[in-house]
């Protein structure tokens, strides 16, 4: 992959479902989850494309828009999106990018040739408001994706990005979070509420 976490998303301009937009025009200072997946009129997409319009109210909660990506033409997008609402029960309430010549695809890594065609696999970018990639995530074309996880970890990028902490495993918001390492205990007691030393480079407090 020809980029990192921390490095500026890939700019493109493309038609979508909702209209042809430019990356980042569209994302405006919101957070964004940009996603490929393989095929239109797929099960595992389509239920992926249902649960992400399902959650749209909490990625709305989260500042975060999402947006979804596969090589199909805009004609079998438009075509393929009432199925979604059908077969879900939440209509597509985001774009779909359509990319036939591959090219956005291509800039973002999304086609992996061990995973037979030359369709997109599951890629998962989260994006920053100042266009920076905070989370690569990567499945394969047989597993639907967790958006619950998806969410969390924007609760968790949010979180840390507010406050000198970062999340043990397993995190949910409200869950106790470990005092940042650039940080000393004396420090982190003055602005934590029960901060505990598990070992000098463990330190639980209070989620702030
Ligand atoms: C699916 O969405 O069900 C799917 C698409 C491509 C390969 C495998 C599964």
């Amino acid at each position: 992959m020809g980029f990192h976490l921390g490095d500026t998303a890939p700019d493109f301009t493309a038609m979508t479902t909702d209209g042809e937009i430019t990356f980042p025009d569209w994302q405006g200072d919101s957070w964004v989850v940009f996603y490929s997946h393989p095929a239109d009129f797929t099960p595992v997409c389509t239920t992926e494309l249902g649960r992400t319009a399902a959650l749209m109210s909490e990625f709305s909660a989260r500042n975060t828009k999402p947006i979804a990506l596969s090589i199909d033409p805009i004609e079998d997008h438009h075509a393929w999106a009432p199925d979604i609402g059908e077969v879900t029960g939440t209509a597509l309430n985001f774009p779909i990018v359509a990319d036939p010549d591959r090219a956005i695809a291509q800039l973002y890594d999304m086609i992996h040739p061990g995973e037979g065609d030359t369709s997109t696999v599951r890629s998962v970018f989260v994006i920053d408001p100042e266009h920076k990639i905070r989370l690569m995530l990567t499945y394969p074309k047989s597993v639907g994706r967790n958006f619950d996880e998806i969410v969390r970890v924007i609760d968790a990028l949010q979180a840390t990005d507010r406050d000198p902490i970062a999340t043990p495993a397993d995190w949910r918001p409200g869950d106790r979070v470990i005092v940042s390492l650039a940080m000393s205990t004396e420090d982190a007691k003055e602005r934590f509420d029960n901060v505990e030393e598990f070992k000098p480079y463990l330190r639980y407090a209070d989620a702030p």
